[in-house]
């Protein structure tokens, strides 16, 4: 099938042409710089004037939540975070964060912090993770387009990605796609097509899309680990507008078999993924932080490569408290055509 031979995408997206001419505003005591802004759409924005060095006074935090609603990605260069002061802010945007299983073991994990994963390319030891590792393998499923955490039954609602180190040489980025103007794009017969699908995500599936040879068959412990979990394809974003709610680890839509499920997923993610949807933001230096919404964008990294040099980013992820949290129920599961 075309769909399972996986996109390569090009490492970075081309530069977003008119960004330099967007003003940028200030805010009380922000400076806001949109990334892109289209069809009456903004999404993505750099972030200036968070004094970061003290904890940050929950006036300040209700207005980056508000700029968060509307941007869906916030930019913050050179924070200057540790790890406590990482989590300190991810724990004043929800009431709990997700807690890093360690599939290979925490005495194994570099950071061995339960409130952290580490999402870079270094081991306990200070060497590069190996090519054809399984963690190599693992990441390879990053750079896939994805949301974080959807194969979870109590999803997430947003990930903080920190940057602790060096640039990468020859340049870092990550990538973000606009799940709600891409969805109000969409023709009016798709909207009515999709308006009541439910989605079985499974991490399994994105990472044997992305390394068949090597996740072809999970172990039994990462499949306990990560059983799957349902949510509504079509959602309400924080700001009141529809968004797709849709990954790589989206394996099949209710009702539907297999060869059909792929071939509308991967339809609509790739209709997510044109360039007008998209911008890369690129890692520049240590303290760099990224704050994406899970809920209403898509994202990806650049597959791991022999090249690379060290790459230390650690991820927190706070847990959903909104009206979907908690995904589809059993009603709605039925509903969509799954049989218990
Ligand atoms: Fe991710």
């Amino acid at each position: 099938m075309d769909h399972m031979n996986i996109r390569a995408y090009e490492k970075t997206c081309p530069p977003r042409r008119g960004a330099d001419a967007i003003k940028p505003i200030h805010k009380g005591t922000f400076t806001i710089k949109p990334v892109f802004e289209s069809g009456g759409s903004s999404f993505g924005a750099e972030i200036y004037g968070v004094d970061w060095s003290k904890p940050i006074p929950p006036e300040i935090v209700a207005q980056l939540v508000a700029l968060q609603d509307t941007y869906s990605v916030l930019i913050f260069r050179s924070t200057g975070l540790t790890n406590a002061g990482h989590i300190a802010f991810s724990q004043q945007l929800g009431k709990e964060l997700e807690i890093n299983p360690f599939f290979y073991g925490r005495e194994n994990d570099r950071l061995g912090e339960p409130l952290l994963f580490d999402v870079g390319n270094i081991e306990l030891d200070g060497s590069l993770v190996k090519r054809d590792s399984r963690r190599w393998h693992h990441s390879l499923g990053n750079a896939l387009w994805h949301t974080d955490s959807p194969y979870h039954q109590h999803r997430s609602k947003y990930s903080i990605l920190l940057s602790h180190g060096n640039p990468v040489a020859g340049g870092s980025y990550t990538h973000f796609a606009d799940t709600r103007r891409a969805y109000a794009d969409l023709p009016q017969s798709t909207k009515d097509e999709i308006e009541d699908l439910v989605i079985e995500h499974d991490l399994w599936h994105s990472r044997k899309l992305a390394s068949p040879e090597v996740f072809g068959n999970p172990l039994p412990h990462e499949l306990k680990a990560k059983p799957p979990a349902f949510h509504r394809l079509v959602q309400v974003a924080p700001d009141g507008r529809k968004t797709l709610y849709l990954a790589a680890h989206a394996k099949m839509v209710l009702g539907r078999n297999f060869e059909d499920s792929q071939r509308l997923i991967w339809e609509l993610i790739d209709h997510c993924t044109q360039p007008k949807y998209v911008f890369s933001t690129e890692w520049k230096q240590g303290g760099d932080m990224v704050w994406w919404d899970n809920r209403q964008s898509m994202h990806r990294a650049n597959p791991y490569t022999e090249a690379m040099t060290a790459r230390d980013v650690r991820r927190s992820t706070i847990l959903d408290d909104g009206p979907l949290a908690y995904g589809a129920s059993s009603q709605e599961k039925i509903a969509a055509g799954w049989c218990p």
